[in-house]
């Protein structure tokens, strides 16, 4: 491991597959406390994320840094409180909202394409960044309704210096305390002020909003929210400032970048495979104009399939953790409790004993029997601890991909490279995505 310190550093993704290529299954690694697992059997992993909450804890390097800005949200916490909460957050992502994130999504990419249109023919974006900010807004529409915009440019920079030295900090078992003025202290806990102020003034406006006199403001508190807060209120019908607080920087923590590092991949794919792109545009010139709602998605067979194909190739979400609260066996070991558990969708995407060819990008594993329950198939986890957003994300991603293709072509610039992405909190594109529009 020693030698291999570069590597874990710069390429931590990398290093587990080589792990796994090198020692199969079940690797221990040289470290004696806590014992360390990387698990990549696809039965296995499954078998631990579908097992009860009270046999795993989320107390990891990973979720503890996380938690700096998520608190006792839902991504982070254990139960109690995670089981109550996530069954009052459930009604915010049922299938019946998910019809107003496919609007947003199509007036997020329409206000994009917008500024594209002004472009000249053939001119390079980055394409990255473009998907970072429709994911935001898409997400910070949600939570904060359309107003949200006049400090987009604030929370968006707060949300990534924040996300950037959480993984600072997770990559270093020695990082300094937090009460240690250090700079990159200084800056993370910065950046959480700026995202708690945002939080704050948006729990303030509902509260004076839905406090009865300013009734046209009530009415422009967007549904998601609403149903969020009234998940969340005390017994005595007060509300819970702080678990609010930590439900909503959780959902733009997990909403945003996950979405946007899943849309990269998908155009760079597509890229990389223009015959896709081409039936993709196809698929989408045979929609009625002008309808973007959850049958549209049901419309997109093909371009759902790419997005299920990219996710299994470059999961956002690359790297899964737990400690055991119990001692289990797994792979003919016993495990003692207190174990570190790592697992990898980005090594499971590619597992020989999930997937035929798993190096090859075919869309058409998606579009026969449902691939989307197949063992190695975890760019959202499984079992209770599964994304609440998926739905979501698969939604707004179908959509944007589809309005995007109805209107632009895009390559890569001439003599462009294979890219390797950047295993950061998500797989990101190393120097952004220059990319080539062309109007159709
Ligand atoms: C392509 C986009 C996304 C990917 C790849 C993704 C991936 C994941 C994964 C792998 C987990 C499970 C983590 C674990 O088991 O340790 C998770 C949990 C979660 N995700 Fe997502 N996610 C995405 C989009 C979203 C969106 C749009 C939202 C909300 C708006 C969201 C909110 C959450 C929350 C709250 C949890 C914690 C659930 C719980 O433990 O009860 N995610 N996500």
């Amino acid at each position: 491991m020693l030698a291999a310190f570069r590597t874990i550093r710069r390429d931590p993704a990398a290093f587990l597959e080589q792990m796994w290529r090198d020692y199969g299954d079940v690797v221990q690694f040289p470290i004696p406390r806590p014992p360390v697992y990387l698990l990549s059997s696809p039965a296995q992993v499954r078998s631990v994320l579908t097992d009860s909450v009270s046999t795993q804890s989320k107390r990891t390097l990973q979720y503890d840094n996380l938690a700096i800005l998520t608190g006792d949200g839902l991504l982070t916490a254990d139960d109690p409180p995670w089981r109550g909460h996530r069954r009052a957050m459930q009604p915010a992502f049922h299938h019946g909202q998910l019809d107003a994130v496919c609007a947003s999504a199509a007036h997020a990419a329409e206000s994009y394409l917008q500024a594209w249109d002004l472009l000249a023919d053939g001119s390079t974006v980055d394409v990255d960044k473009a998907m970072m900010e429709i994911s935001l807004q898409v997400v910070a529409t949600s939570l904060f309704g359309s107003d949200w915009r006049q400090d987009a440019g604030g929370l968006t920079r707060a949300t990534i210096t924040a996300l950037d030295e959480v993984v600072v900090r997770a990559r270093n078992p020695l990082a300094s305390p937090l009460w240690l003025p250090t700079i990159r202290n200084r800056r993370l806990t910065r950046a959480k002020a700026q995202l708690d102020r945002a939080v704050d003034a948006l729990i303030d406006g509902y509260v004076s909003g839905s406090s009865s006199v300013a009734e046209s403001q009530a009415s422009a508190i967007p549904p998601f929210l609403e149903l969020v807060i009234a998940g969340l209120r005390n017994k005595d019908g007060s509300l819970d400032r702080s678990a609010v607080r930590d439900e909503l920087v959780t959902f733009l923590v997990a909403g945003h970048e996950t979405v946007a590092s899943a849309l990269s991949w998908t155009w760079y794919l597509l890229a990389e495979h223009p015959e896709v792109a081409a039936d993709v545009r196809a698929e989408v010139d045979e929609l009625t104009p002008g309808s973007w709602d959850m049958a549209t998605v049901a419309a997109l067979p093909l371009t759902s399939a790419v997005v299920d194909e990219t996710l299994r190739l470059y999961p956002p979400a690359w790297v899964l953790t737990r400690t055991t609260t119990v001692e289990r066996e797994l792979g003919g070991s016993s495990v003692p409790t207190g174990s570190l558990l790592i697992m990898s969708p980005w090594i499971l995407g590619r597992h020989p004993e999930a997937w035929d060819d798993p190096q090859r990008f075919d869309p058409s594993r998606f579009l026969t029997g449902n691939s989307r329950n197949r063992l190695g198939y975890l760019p959202f986890g499984a079992g209770p601890r599964v994304c609440i957003g998926r739905e979501f994300a698969l939604a707004e991603a179908a959509i944007v991909v589809a309005l995007m293709s109805a209107r632009f072509e895009l390559s890569r610039p001439p003599g462009s490279s294979p890219l390797t992405p950047l295993s950061s909190v998500t797989l990101r594109p190393p120097d952004g995505l220059p990319m080539v529009v062309r109007r159709r």
